[in-house]
């Protein structure tokens, strides 16, 4: 079986590689729930550490997705007001949820230092990249 380490290792793996290969990938991570609890607690991530290790439901576009168990792409961050900063370089963001038996159990965050990146290509690939995570939690 693979221990929580050797997920841990994996996901790191998957961030270093989108940050690495995507130039408009600048701060790759993710989110889970945190057990029962309404909150995602940051897991892997590559990018500027952050002080938003937990977030509750609801707030942030991280915590809309947690509820609305759906895509959310932000194209200009300082257009949202329901957003959580975490670096004054971050222009866009995009969060996809991640289902395990139809649940959605956490998510993949990634900011971008260039304004309007995001295209439903990377919605896309990052929903494939998800089904992937999926299958080794
Ligand atoms: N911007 C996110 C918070 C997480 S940081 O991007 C790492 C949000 O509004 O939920």
């Amino acid at each position: 079986a693979n221990t929580k380490t050797d997920k841990n290792d994996c996901l790191l793996k998957i961030c270093e590689l989108l940050e690495n290969k995507i130039d408009y990938y600048n701060w790759v991570g993710f989110y889970f729930r945190n057990g029962k609890k309404e909150e995602l607690i940051l897991g892997p991530y590559v990018g500027e550490p952050t002080d938003h290790t937990i977030i509750p439901f609801g707030k942030g576009i991280c915590g809309q997705v947690a509820v609305s168990n759906k895509n959310f792409v932000v194209p200009d961050v300082a257009a949202q007001d329901n957003y959580i900063a975490c670096s004054i370089t971050v222009k866009a963001e995009i969060v996809v949820p991640i289902f395990v038996n139809g649940e959605n159990i956490g998510q993949i965050d990634i900011d971008s230092n260039t304004p309007d990146p995001f295209t439903e290509e990377d919605e896309r690939f990052l929903e494939f990249v998800c089904s992937k995570v999926a299958e080794i939690l």
